[in-house]
């Protein structure tokens, strides 16, 4: 068993409580889910969890940031350097507070900690993306207002965005003749809005005196990506990247005219359908990218903004969100496949398959592991260190003669677990002495893969392969006190026929 311990707010209705809620889509895999919320962490009042693995959820720390990084009373401009820092900060002291109180466990982070703040600085996000060979807007180093004035003059259009901001708060539009901003300017300030909420465009066109004032500001400056229409309207794409996959694929579109795609600025979520109106090729090169964006970051899972262009072929990054907000899309779960994808990737995924010569040094340390645990059945067997050699020969003979097979239970290219099976010529008086007699022998599943069922898995296999060899007959030896194995046989139908009798003499 593992456990998945979701981390968020109960105020946060989006991604923590849709999880959470939907738990019961982890019944049937090796995964228990848990919840707790950040002040738990930091004031190391934790629920004990008894799995040795514990799989870790992070969900945005909503009482977190509006207590300490952005309260109802911050004066400063919105979308400044403290909001990173203190982000950074916040992250650094969650992760060494986890590593603390579950020393004795081992944590995997589906996001590393380390890496949930950087998508929050909008230059360094995009700096990283196109590394690794993501397109972007042409970004503008130039602070100065007659430079912005000449670009505006030869037709460019472009969006000034605070460097560390979010949700669509903070932002500037300028083509010539049409500046807009989403700010409020008194007498020659910028002045943030006070809620998340009215943060509405208005006209500021030509006042050459905002736009001095925001080249002050810690800025990006880009070029508007020129968006590909449909039925007249712009949109842009939420991609859900969970590692390799794009889970989702979540349009928003707005009015032509409209500086922006965000729902909290008129825009509307699109259907599921909606993916299905897009240039296939361009939509499969957004998707890519978006793959390529989230390595970029070091995330698992986040969301990727992404613009498709007019010219019907490219794609263009906007940005990425390490804590996407899931879509309230009807007859879309989102958190459904979600949990799917967390338990293909970090629950139990077990296959069965025949071993090959190349599996030798890895089966080999699991048989001797196995002669360790029957060594506490039999007396009879010499200790380990004296018998090594023995074992290597067999198990090459197990491995290389035509009348056995060796199959092997992997999870993810870790082989957890192995049985032996044979075929021989009983004795002529036998009736089977034409068709042959099956043996099994060497079944083992490591201590961490045990009661999923994989032994009557590899039983199957071992049958099956017996069957294929014309083999009407099978049978096994166990020791009297390997209760779970006789269990098991048991109830695969196995009949106890002789009994092995031992005596010192
Ligand atoms: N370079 C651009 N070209 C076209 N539209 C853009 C560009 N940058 C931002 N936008 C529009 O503005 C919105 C907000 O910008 P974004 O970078 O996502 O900031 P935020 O983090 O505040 O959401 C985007 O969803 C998109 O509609
Ligand atoms: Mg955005």
């Amino acid at each position: 068993m593992k456990t998945l311990l979701a981390i968020g707010d109960w105020k946060d209705f989006d991604t923590f409580k849709k999880v959470y809620k939907q738990r019961k889509f982890f019944r049937g895999s090796n995964i228990q889910v848990k919840a707790t919320n950040y002040w738990s962490v930091i004031d190391q009042k934790l629920p004990e969890i008894k799995t040795k693995e514990i799989i870790i959820f992070l969900c945005f720390p909503f009482e977190y940031w509006d207590k300490y990084i952005e309260p109802k009373k911050y004066k400063g401009i919105y979308g400044n350097k403290s909001f990173y820092t203190k982000f950074i900060k916040f992250w650094k002291e969650i992760d060494s507070k986890l590593k603390n109180f579950y020393k004795n466990n081992k944590i995997t982070y589906i996001n590393h900690p380390k890496n949930l703040a950087t998508d929050r600085d909008k230059e360094m996000t995009k700096k990283k993306v196109a590394k690794a060979g993501v397109l972007i807007p042409k970004t503008y180093n130039t602070r100065k207002v007659k430079d912005i004035l000449k670009l505006l003059e030869n037709g460019r259009k472009l969006f000034i965005k605070v460097r560390y901001g979010s949700m669509g708060k903070g932002i500037t539009y300028l083509e010539k003749g049409r500046w807009m901003t989403n700010f409020r300017f008194r007498n020659g300030k910028i002045l943030s809005r006070k809620s998340d909420y009215g943060w509405t465009f208005i006209n500021i066109t030509n006042k050459t005196r905002f736009l001095s004032e925001i080249l002050k500001k810690d800025i990006i400056i880009e070029d508007a990506i020129d968006p590909l229409l449909i039925k007249g309207r712009k949109f842009d794409l939420r991609m859900y990247v969970f590692k390799d996959k794009v889970l989702y694929t979540y349009g928003r579109s707005n009015d032509e005219k409209a500086v922006t795609t965000n729902i909290s600025q008129g825009a509307i979520g699109e259907k599921l359908s909606f993916e299905k109106t897009l240039p296939k090729k361009q939509l499969e090169f957004a998707k890519q990218s978006a793959i390529k964006a989230i390595k970029a970051l070091g995330l698992n899972f986040g969301g990727v903004d992404m613009m498709l262009c007019a010219d019907k072929k490219k794609a263009e990054f906007i940005e990425i969100n390490a804590f996407p907000g899931f879509p309230r899309v009807r007859r879309y779960n989102l958190s459904r496949y979600f949990i799917k994808d967390i338990i293909d990737n970090y629950g139990d995924n077990i296959a069965i398959r025949k071993a090959t010569i190349d599996d030798f040094d890895e089966l080999f340390k699991l048989r001797l592991m196995s002669k360790k645990e029957e060594l506490k059945y039999s007396n009879t067997l010499k200790p380990i260190t004296k018998s090594k050699h023995y074992y290597r020969e067999y198990l090459q003979f197990d491995l290389t003669k035509p009348d056995r097979i060796l199959f092997v239970a992997e999870d993810r290219n870790k082989i957890v677990g192995a049985i032996l099976a044979k075929f021989f010529t009983p004795l002529r008086i036998s009736r089977y002495h034409k068709e042959g007699k099956g043996h099994i022998s060497n079944l083992f599943v490591d201590k961490e893969h045990r009661k999923k069922g994989v032994a009557e898995n590899l039983v199957k296999s071992a049958l099956e392969w017996l069957k294929s060899n014309k083999v009407p007959h099978v049978s096994l030896e166990i020791h009297m006190d390997n209760k779970a194995a006789i269990k098991l046989y048991d109830k695969m139908g196995f009949r106890h026929f002789t009994v092995k009798m031992v005596k010192e003499v």
